[in-house]
């Protein structure tokens, strides 16, 4: 049951510290990561040679932010497809290719039937799971399981921090086993995985300020997500988040692509969420956020503590804690979640049911 919560979607997004703690410490053991279901010797992981990531929805976003994180630390190519374009595409796969597969339910058809156009093609497949024995976990060759526990509002919330967390740590298993961090990096990376529990939880405490803030904008029509390299991948999760549950239009973008035709659609008062929190990137964002601001645009800001002088680019500003750069997805998702959510409430919509999407999609 709701345990005291209003919604599931609620309770779910509150579970988030435990789920992140549960699927990362059964795997982190004297220091080092291991994990056993993977069955993959260090010389088997230095032989991959390309990363096919394959999902749906949510599921597809955790995977384009894994691509910066896997290219990023362990420098193995990765392609990010959608599982109902991957599947039609007769993709071009290799004997030392890996598929992974990430599902929640693992029941999604396109998902399944991804994972098993790669079977027919002999390759090696890893499905990410959350259901335990559910089609994806049976089928593919090795499975990881995100130990979120059954989710229940069709948004999902807690599952999809765990698919980000069961990436982080295959990227730095990889990484290092092929020779592209140190022992130490990697102790630095899960000294900052450890961390997250209690940032997330930190982040979750500010519900009441974004449901005042979210409270304004339940007549919106449309609203901007957006950002760049992984904030682009964030904005694409925040922009489903508020779309799905609330029914108000909204889109990501790469905020380098704006001007190449959506900031047409910006007018006096539309709500442009920015997303800022790769420092690498961080002045290119901010002066994209400048250009809507100059067209009247109401900019709402993530970014990490610290960079106070976004101040002058945004009307609305909310600082998340400090983590390494390829980590920060799972703290700024947190109050774009509970945005989704609180302008769904704002709205009387049924949050853990919205109208035509159901939680497992078992067909094409
Ligand atoms: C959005 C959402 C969906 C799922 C997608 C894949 O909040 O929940 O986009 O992420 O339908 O579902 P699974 O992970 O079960 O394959």
């Amino acid at each position: 049951e709701k345990g005291g919560y209003e919604h599931f979607m609620l309770k779910e997004m509150y579970e988030q510290p435990k789920t992140v703690r549960d699927t990362l410490s059964p795997r982190i053991k004297d220091g080092k990561i291991e994990i056993e279901e993977l069955g993959m010797t260090d010389e088997e992981i230095r032989a991959i040679n390309r990363i096919h990531i394959v999902a749906c929805g949510s599921a597809y976003h955790t995977g384009v932010t894994a691509k910066y994180v896997f290219e990023g630390m362990a420098r193995i190519p990765v392609e990010v497809d959608l599982a109902s374009e991957f599947r039609y595409r007769n993709p071009i796969l290799d004997e030392n290719d890996l598929v992974i597969i990430i599902s929640q339910s693992g029941e999604t058809a396109d998902s399944l039937a991804a994972l098993r156009e790669a079977k027919s093609q002999e390759i090696k497949t890893l499905g990410i799971v959350n259901v335990i024995g559910s089609s994806i976990a049976r089928e593919a060759d090795k499975v990881m399981y995100t130990w979120a526990g059954p989710e229940i509002a069709v948004a999902t919330t807690k599952a999809y921090s765990a698919q980000l967390i069961a990436q982080y740590l295959l990227a730095i298993k990889f990484a290092a086993a092929r020779g592209r961090i140190t022992d130490q990096e990697v102790e630095e990376y899960l000294g900052d995985l450890k961390k997250l529990p209690d940032q997330i939880e930190l982040l979750l405490s500010n519900q009441t300020k974004i449901q005042k803030f979210a409270n304004r904008y339940i007549a919106a029509k449309d609203v901007f997500f957006i950002g760049r390299g992984i904030d682009y991948a964030i904005s694409m999760e925040g922009s489903l988040k508020l779309k799905e549950i609330s029914y108000v239009h909204s889109e990501a973008y790469a905020a380098g692509e704006l001007k190449h035709g959506t900031i047409s659609l910006i007018e006096d008062g539309t709500l442009v969420v920015a997303v800022a929190t790769q420092e690498d990137l961080y002045k290119k964002t901010v002066s994209n956020m400048v250009e809507v601001k100059t067209r009247g645009a109401f900019v709402m800001a993530v970014t990490n503590e610290g960079n106070i002088d976004i101040e002058k680019a945004a009307d609305y500003v909310i600082y998340i804690p400090l983590t390494n750069k390829y980590f920060t997805n799972s703290l700024a998702i947190i109050p774009l979640q509970l945005f989704g959510y609180y302008v769904s409430v704002g709205k009387g919509c049924d949050v853990d049911k919205p109208r035509n999407l159901a939680k497992s999609v078992t067909v094409e």
